[in-house]
């Protein structure tokens, strides 16, 4: 890519990735065919497609009509076994809220640990301890984890954090269960509210009650298997490339238009973007914002943010931020509270001329700095999407490497970059 002109135009923001992929599990325990529109055509939706059909179920992708993605049809009437492939597991996290869905379908799901990640510690601890409270019996061999039960039964289940994929995953086993669950401290993340309406819409009766939203106490009451049926869901637009693309032309300069914007998920990260400097309107009828920065030297940074769960600041747009805080003026300190190591990425753009400083959760950037294009590495899905907006600031050009992290959850960065006259491009090696 080579930097230094400003974003004009409009794009249209794809399906959400964090929701597209739990619901994607979900349609594990619905004994017919589910219909997801508008996903993500990113690889981690097809490595849960993969997954899926591993298990016996069948799986039709197909572009959708409206919008930019996939539309996903899963038919699980076939599905038998139990055991998931190592090698899409490894590869993607996330694969470990199928161990809910399955338990509650088929009474058994064996599973290779998922590996160590970049941004830091990822346990899943809360995962099993969730499924153990609803009588799943849990053994590791080997690095697999088995999980068994005859029978799930409701529960009390109060998680110390409220880990999102661990509420995805008891709500999943919960939906079936004998009697009624209540995860106390659930997340509140929008993706979880999405899975919760899925399953709802597919027959499932779970509360999203005032007490969840302010709260975080979610009750789910099982119903039998044989009440869940086939439906067809929309996915809903992805806030942190819509959060991405706004850090984008915040950095580079210019005037965007977004369509198809989760306006009201964004509050945190509007707040953000205009007291740095930003322009910004909304039309909440047509799920769209507008970003306005074309005064680039009245952008300053905010002395200080940090990362925290839904509703504040969301720790998958700390990378991004950082990198259009290192060309904002003035100091920025930021504090990350959700992942122990996401600042991988600061080496890399150190390289491009950033000037910031990593003492354990918090990253001090000392702002007003003129970027140069670089030869860098990806090494994580947002950190790699905050070198593109350091390359879009950068003098000359910047070439990312390993660019494959960034396409496990941007469906085509430079091709929107570049309907917004960025001069961005893949390179095939
Ligand atoms: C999801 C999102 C990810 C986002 C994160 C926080 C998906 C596919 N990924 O990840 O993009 O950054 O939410 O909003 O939706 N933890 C434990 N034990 C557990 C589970 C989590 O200690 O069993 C800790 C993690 O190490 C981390 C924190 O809890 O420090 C948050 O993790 P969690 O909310 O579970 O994030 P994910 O579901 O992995």
């Amino acid at each position: 890519m080579e930097g230094k002109n400003e974003l004009n135009g409009r794009i249209q923001i794809q399906g959400s990735k964090n929701a597209a992929l739990p619901i994607l599990a979900a349609c594990m325990l619905i004994p017919g065919v589910c219909k997801l529109k508008n996903c993500p055509d990113i690889t981690d939706i097809r490595y849960m497609c993969n997954l899926l059909e591993s298990t016996g179920a069948q799986v039709q992708i197909t572009n959708t009509v409206i919008h930019t993605g996939i539309d996903i049809e899963v038919d699980t009437r076939t599905v038998q076994d139990y055991r998931l492939p190592g090698q899409y597991v490894s590869a993607m996290r996330s694969s470990v809220v199928l161990m809910g869905a399955m338990l509650g379908r088929i009474g058994e799901v064996s599973v290779n640990y998922p590996g160590g990640c970049v941004i830091g510690e990822r346990p899943i601890d809360l995962h099993l301890h969730g499924l153990e409270k609803l009588g799943a019996q849990i053994w590791t061999e080997n690095r697999h984890i088995h999980a068994y039960a005859d029978e799930l039964k409701g529960a009390v289940i109060d998680f110390p954090f409220p880990s999102v994929g661990a509420t995805q995953n008891v709500v999943m086993a919960a939906v079936t269960a004998k009697g009624t669950t209540i995860i106390k401290h659930a997340a509140r993340e929008p993706e979880v509210i999405e899975l919760c309406k899925f399953l709802n819409q597919a027959g499932a009766d779970i509360e999203l009650s005032e007490a969840y939203q302010t709260q975080g106490t979610l009750v789910i009451h099982g119903v039998e298997l044989c009440r869940l049926h086939e439906t067809t869901y929309e996915i809903i637009p992805d806030r942190i490339v819509a959060g991405t693309y706004l850090f984008a032309a915040l950095a580079a300069g210019g005037d965007i238009t977004l369509e198809h914007v989760p306006i009201e998920q964004l509050d945190s990260v509007c707040d953000v973007l205009t007291s740095m400097g930003a322009q910004i309107a909304v039309n909440k009828q047509d799920r769209e914002i507008h970003l306005n920065a074309q005064k680039r030297d009245q952008i300053v940074n905010l002395p200080y943010i940090e990362t925290d769960v839904y509703p504040a600041f969301p720790t998958d747009l700390q990378s991004p931020l950082i990198a259009a805080a290192c060309v904002a003026k003035k100091r920025l300190v930021i504090k990350e509270k959700i992942f122990s190591s996401r600042y991988k990425i600061v080496e890399e753009l150190q390289r491009m001329g950033a000037k910031i400083t990593v003492q354990k959760d918090t990253a001090i950037v000392e702002g007003g700095r003129e970027l140069e294009g670089r030869a860098v590495i990806a090494k994580e899905l947002r950190g790699g999407a905050a070198l593109v907006i350091a390359g879009l600031c950068a003098s000359g050009i910047t070439t990312i490497a390993d660019s494959y992290f960034i396409k496990r959850g941007y469906q085509d960065i430079a091709g929107d970059l570049s309907r917004l006259g960025a001069r961005i491009s893949y390179v095939d090696r």
